[in-house]
């Protein structure tokens, strides 16, 4: 049994299709602070069954020791956490406390369950302003932001839990611009309020909802002086954390690996593949560049190809399409 806190979110959500589509039993534990039960019923009417679900937080060690106990895990897809850096800047305790805390609690539940396999969701943003492009795991890592050194300490703290007792599994998966939804247009992301992200946000324009995209920056060194970024279909990267447990299970090891395409998209070519997609035009302006951004960030996927057997196969376009068809369902 797996156990993927945070499975009612974008990614997780999309990880828990990918695993009842190749027939592995999964139980959910998400305090729904950034998803809801519709997340969940849709999931269950994708999967065609009813999914376990304990809404509950990471950091209650009661609740924990009871799931691991009742469904017998036997490893975990760790997701459950907060992602906006703006908000980690404005309330760092929060981050420290959900995301560095709530694995602490995890870890200490996995291990008085005798259960010894982590996929954890860790970031590109772990990279900084890396100095070479693609950016390999072995780059130096400098997180700008409280949010990503939340990764980076947790990262940091399942290396220490490897060299103590080498009999843990541990997965750390850097994701790049995760992007697109389900085909199904069952599940997808929804972004409370205003987006952060430049993928959600380019949808609402698209639908109406929004009157223009603000690009930030239109001076950086790049083709076109937009942001570069590496923009991976979703199902790719659930794809890849099914991988990374197959790994794991003949594989007592400590891994890092990029899970991108290995290629970059810049602010205005993702405009033209989103309005091509949804054939509807994109209002946007040139404005400043945002704080913290880095001009060009994309993965060298080598490691995950050679040690995984996974590469991310779907394009910009089909990552367009079905973040455009989970819109219009979002919308009702
Ligand atoms: P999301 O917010 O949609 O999903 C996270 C889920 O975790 C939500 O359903 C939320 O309710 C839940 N959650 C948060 N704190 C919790 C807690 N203390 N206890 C239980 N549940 C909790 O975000 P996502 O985009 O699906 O991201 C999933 C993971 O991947 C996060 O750890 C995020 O940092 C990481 N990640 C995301 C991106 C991205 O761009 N989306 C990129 C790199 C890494
Ligand atoms: C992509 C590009 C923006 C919005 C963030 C986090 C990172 C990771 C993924 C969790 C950039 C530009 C965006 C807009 C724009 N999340 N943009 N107008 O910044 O690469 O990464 O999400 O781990 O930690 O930092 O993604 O989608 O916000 O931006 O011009 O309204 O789009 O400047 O070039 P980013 P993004």
């Amino acid at each position: 049994m797996i156990l993927v806190t945070g499975g009612a979110g974008y990614i997780g959500s999309h990880i828990c299709a990918e695993l009842a589509r190749v027939g592995r039993d999964f139980v959910i534990l998400d305090n729904l602070s950034n998803s809801s039960m519709d997340a969940v019923d849709r999931l269950q009417q994708l999967v065609g069954r009813a999914v376990p679900f304990h809404a509950g937080d990471v950091r209650d060690t009661a609740l924990l020791d009871r799931i691991f106990t009742e469904h017998a895990v036997s490893s975990v897809i760790h997701l459950a956490g907060l992602k906006s850096v703006a908000e980690s800047v404005a309330n760092p305790i929060d981050y420290f406390d959900n995301n560095v805390a709530g694995t602490v609690r995890l870890l200490a539940a996995m291990r008085r369950a005798d259960c010894k396999t982590l996929v954890f969701s860790s970031s590109a943003t772990v990279y900084g302003a890396a100095a070479t492009m693609p950016v390999t795991e072995d780059a130096p890592c400098m997180a700008v932001s409280p949010y990503g050194r939340t990764k980076l300490m947790v990262e940091e703290m399942l290396s220490d839990l490897h060299a103590s007792d080498p009999a843990w599994r541990i997965a750390r998966l850097r994701y790049f611009n995760p992007a697109g939804a389900h085909e199904s247009g069952l599940i997808g992301e929804s972004p409370r309020g205003t987006p952060n992200n430049l993928m959600p946000y380019l949808a609402q324009v698209a639908s109406g909802e929004r009157s223009a995209l603000t690009v930030f920056g239109g001076d950086y060194p790049t083709p076109d002086g937009t942001g570069v970024r590496d923009y991976i279909h979703v199902v790719d990267l659930a794809e890849g954390h099914v991988a990374a447990l197959d790994f794991l299970a003949d594989n007592p090891q400590d891994v890092v690996l990029n899970l991108g395409t290995g290629s970059g998209t810049s602010v205005l070519e993702m405009i033209a593949a989103f309005a091509k997609a949804s054939a509807r035009s994109v209002p946007f302006e040139i404005a400043a560049r945002r704080p913290g951004d880095v001009a060009t960030c994309f993965a060298d996927v080598g490691r995950a190809r050679r040690i995984l057997g996974w590469t991310a196969t779907r394009d910009l376009d089909q990552m367009c399409r079905d973040a455009w068809r989970w819109q219009l369902v979002r919308k009702g």
